[in-house]
């Protein structure tokens, strides 16, 4: 059962697999992350927890970490975002403390035999090196890594009033964590897959304030990097990372350059645990953007890389909240193609809130850490973890791809003889959008119209009716509508064997209790090189003399 899953997500993903090649240390220009040579590189990261009471990676005690490392890249990584508890580098007893201890001290018996089995050598160094020994083991697989210092005290975060949110906290002493940051850039100075620092997880609770975090930030700041300038320095910002709005005014003075990333948060919990079953998934996905364009997203405009570094999902299906939240999200993160961090690896964890064993349902492993939870999941993820465009990846002409949040896919087809289809985003066609609202392939007269509701959408070149006229309509703006020549509008939607049709409109306002997602299409800026299938299209419509 593992392997086959294993087997399919290689099968699935070896294009990524393979185009992975790291030329570091990373840094930034205008709102991209580059590498060296200067050439993007897009950080598709996974969580890893390592700052629960444990204060190990979680796992260990289920799968041999240089296992867990290449499940990571054949889901489709390259990146992961690691957490570590402050108090692991400033409180020296607990940093000395090995593996086999830190577990006996809270009675984890049950795990220091599976680390024990699947990670001997680890189980009696103390748990700084472990930490480190994780992190070389991710460089060895090619894996870049983002340190994040999630919290002070080791345990899981986080809340308003867990006394680790804000500066002058009870666990959150500023000068210390200056102090533990210089230390921890120091450590890792020289180790090339450490790519980056997030410097505090999600600011928050009664202290927060904008003038101490001018006040703190910018010395933490300046203090990694003078630690280890080839680090990127990732700042959050408050109220869980969901603001980073007051940058607008006040923009942020440092002596060092292109190095800053921003970080923000995004979950379907973010805005109130029931928004998106509490209204129209439109109007809310329409509004909840919105707010974050106006917080966070604004900053790729001004030229800032913005880095969300968690978002994520029950994946067993089970709460509508976050389905309806995550093709929103997946449609915002695809059209901005925006730099992230999936919240989150682990399968299970040795303990949470007292519980020994407790299964993550946002886990992307499933409970023993051996293949994907659910690979629908994966495979929605995967037409962002490679960039649709930036620096030096410009293989084609800029184009538009149509891509479906819900599935992960993107407007193909096999030939010409087939209808259009949704397939991989890798294979997706390349659309121009006209201002007169025609849907064109890109190099051709060819344009997307439909016949009649229910049926296949077809390329023409009679573009001038209502019929290839798509206009982007609903508070989501995802819905791609046109109007049949009785006038009745029409969405693009998918038929059950994922042919492109067209149906009536769904959930366009009002309603709460209807899904519109299978009608959401996002129209997103690329510059990724067409595809064999692109190419084929084009020679045999040159054949025809049909190309304008
Ligand atoms: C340091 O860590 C040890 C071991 O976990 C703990 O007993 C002690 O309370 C910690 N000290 C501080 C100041 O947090
Ligand atoms: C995977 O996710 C889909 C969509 O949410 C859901 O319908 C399905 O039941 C999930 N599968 C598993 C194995 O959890």
């Amino acid at each position: 059962m593992a392997t086959s899953t294993s087997i399919l997500l290689l099968f699935l993903f070896s294009s990524v697999v393979t185009s992975l090649s790291l030329s570091l240390p990373l840094s930034t220009t205008s709102r991209w992350i580059v590498d060296d040579t200067g050439r993007r590189v897009k950080l598709a990261c996974v969580n890893w927890a390592s700052h629960m009471e444990p204060v190990l990676a979680e796992g260990l005690s289920k799968q041999p970490m240089d296992t867990i490392a290449k499940r990571i890249v054949s889901m489709g990584f390259n990146c992961v975002r690691f957490t570590w508890p402050l108090y692991l580098i400033t409180n020296d007893s607990l940093a000395a403390l090995t593996v086999r201890q830190s577990f006996k001290r809270l009675g984890l018996l049950e795990s220091i035999a599976g680390i024990q089995a699947n990670n001997p050598s680890i189980i009696d160094l103390p748990l700084i090196k472990a930490y480190q020994t994780v992190v070389s083991s991710l460089g060895e697989n090619n894996v870049m890594v983002i340190l994040d210092n999630h919290i002070s005290k080791p345990g899981w975060c986080c809340s308003n009033l867990d006394d680790n949110g804000f500066f002058g906290d009870k666990y959150f002493n500023p000068d210390q964590w200056i102090t533990g940051l210089t230390r921890m850039a120091t450590l890792f100075n020289g180790v090339t897959n450490v790519v980056g620092m997030s410097l505090r997880n999600e600011p928050r609770g009664p202290k927060q304030n904008v003038n101490d975090w001018y006040k703190y930030m910018p010395k933490a700041a300046e203090a990694v990097h003078s630690a280890n300038p080839n680090v990127l320095v990732i700042l959050s910002g408050l109220s869980f990372d969901r603001d980073l709005s007051f940058i607008q005014n006040q923009p942020l003075k440092l002596t060092f350059s292109r190095k800053l990333v921003f970080e923000a948060h995004w979950y379907g919990f973010s805005d109130g645990q029931t928004t998106w079953v509490d209204d129209n998934p439109n109007q809310v996905c329409g509004r909840v953007a919105t707010y974050m364009m106006r917080t966070a997203g604004y900053l790729v405009d001004q030229g800032y890389p913005l880095f969300i570094g968690e978002f994520g999902i029950d994946q067993s299906g089970a709460n509508v909240n976050g389905n309806r939240y995550i093709s929103c999200f997946l449609g915002v993160a695809a059209e901005l193609d925006l730099d992230w961090a999936l919240w989150t690896l682990a399968g299970s964890y040795y303990v949470r809130d007292g519980v020994v064993g407790l299964n993550e349902y946002y886990g992307v492993l499933d409970y023993n850490w051996c293949g994907a939870r659910n690979s629908s999941f994966v495979q929605r993820i995967s037409a962002l973890q490679s960039p649709f465009r930036g620096p030096g990846l410009s293989e084609a002409k800029p184009h538009k791809v149509i891509f479906h949040p819900l599935t992960g896919l993107c407007i193909t087809r096999k030939s010409l003889l087939h209808p259009l289809r949704l397939g991989p985003c890798t294979d997706a066609y390349p659309w121009s959008y006209l201002p007169e609202k025609n849907l064109v392939v890109k190099g051709t007269r060819f344009c997307l119209h439909t016949d009649a509701s229910e049926k296949s959408v077809k390329l023409g070149i009679l573009c001038s009716n209502s019929n290839s006229k798509w206009e982007t309509i609903s508070d989501s703006k995802m819905h791609l509508s046109a109007k049949l020549r009785d006038g009745k509008s029409v969405c693009l939607d998918v038929a059950s064997d994922n042919t492109i049709i067209t149906k009536e409109c769904k959930c366009i306002s009002k309603d709460k209790t209807c899904d519109p997602s299978s009608q959401w299409f996002k129209l997103v800026d690329s510059t990724r090189s067409s595809t064999r299938v692109g190419r084929s299209l084009l020679q045999s419509l040159h054949g025809k003399g049909l190309v304008g």
